[in-house]
């Protein structure tokens, strides 16, 4: 089939999680064989790109991956081309490299580049379809708080790994007659807390969009404690009492989004012991929730969105991102993409289910 797509570059961005390199086989797989295009693996997203990181991918590269978590690319969520962290003696400047990557566009000769990441990637993606470059976005990220796509690849997997983690707090939490809290990822959106909580029944979920009151949980844990004698709390990274803060770990400057979040499981549990005395423990799920084999849904998504993103190059239609709306998947321009962080709505009616089962919301 004769086509226009000779060159095509794919690079992942930001953090990974499963459905990755199911998107990359989806992309490379037709193109190669349909378009006899030469494929270009972008290693460790945009800081790659700009190093000039790049190696053609071979079909061997591309066997056997789509049940395979991470990324054969290698990612990263540090090196914004257009805000890139260069060390020097005088410590991190912040300085504009987007220009080496176009250089490295335009020395690799592309005629498209695929760019899978999060809302960062897709910002980036954004400014260097303005450049000229010809690029595809295709949405990951396992917080699900992208606006422009119903469901993001990556969320399916990471609730079911944290679904899991609830079940199995359950029975120990039963047998000791404790409090358990579980710390889950999900940044300034409470869609893993709150999917998770309400399939694996933890009693009380703690998300961003509903700042809670300490009296509350206590309240719940202490009434718990006389009757089912257990209490489940699945908390958001991102959640924050009402008179307080984010809980941070660390800030980095090199990173698209320098906060890392992360704590506030351990403050919750704290609390929980110094008011009402009841024996808490914390586990904070971190990155197992990113790990792995992604699930079906995710790796059919990420397969559905690569070829859809192939074929829209194929048809010259850069500058847009590929997006999940309702069972279809279509695409929306890059700029109305950008910056629309999707949190979980408060007339949702997944809160409302919660509540229906007695679940509390610290409010
Ligand atoms: O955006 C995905 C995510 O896993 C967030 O849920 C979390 O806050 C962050 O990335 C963790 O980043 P890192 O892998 O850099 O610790």
């Amino acid at each position: 089939m004769p086509s226009t797509l000779k060159r095509i570059g794919i690079l992942t961005g930001g953090g990974d999680c499963p459905g990755l390199n199911a998107v990359i086989r989806s992309i490379a797989k037709p193109a190669m064989s349909f378009f006899n295009s030469k494929v270009i693996g972008i290693v460790d997203g945009f800081e790659g790109f700009v190093e000039g990181r790049m190696r053609e991918l071979t079909k061997l590269d591309i066997l056997g991956i789509v049940n395979l978590g991470g990324t054969i690319l290698g990612t990263s969520n540090k090196g914004d081309p257009f805000h890139y962290p260069v060390e020097g003696p005088k410590g991190i400047t912040i300085l504009d490299y987007s220009e080496h990557a176009l250089i490295n566009y335009q020395k690799w000769d592309l005629d498209a580049l695929f760019a899978i990441g999060g809302d960062g990637t897709m910002n980036i993606a954004y400014k260097f379809s303005k450049m000229g470059m010809n690029i595809i976005g295709v949405p990951k990220t396992i917080d699900n708080d992208l606006e422009a796509t119903d469901v993001t690849f990556g969320y399916d997997s990471a609730l079911a790994v944290a679904t899991e983690a609830i079940d199995r707090l359950h029975t120990t939490a039963s047998a000791h007659h404790r409090v358990m809290v579980i710390e889950v990822m999900g940044r300034y959106a409470g869609w893993i807390a709150l999917g998770a909580g309400l399939a694996g029944g933890a009693d009380i979920i703690l998300i961003p969009e509903i700042p809670f009151k300490w009296s509350s949980i206590f309240e719940s844990v202490l009434k718990r404690s006389r009757g089912a004698r257990f209490s489940i709390i699945c908390v958001a990274e991102g959640a924050k009492p009402l008179d307080g803060q984010l809980v941070v770990k660390e800030q980095d400057v090199k990173r698209t989004d320098p906060l890392r979040l992360g704590g506030i499981g351990d403050m919750v549990a704290r609390r929980i012991t110094e008011e009402t005395g009841l024996e808490t423990r914390t586990t904070v799920l971190g990155h197992l929730q990113r790990g792995g084999s992604p699930t079906a849904y995710d790796r059919i998504l990420a397969t559905k969105f690569g070829s859809v993103a192939l074929q829209a190059a194929s048809e010259k239609k850069f500058g847009n991102m590929v997006s999940l709306r309702g069972r279809d998947v279509e695409l929306v321009r890059l700029e109305d993409a950008i910056s629309r962080q999707r949190l979980v709505p408060l007339d949702s009616q997944l809160i409302f289910t919660a509540r229906s089962v007695g679940t509390s919301f610290g409010d």
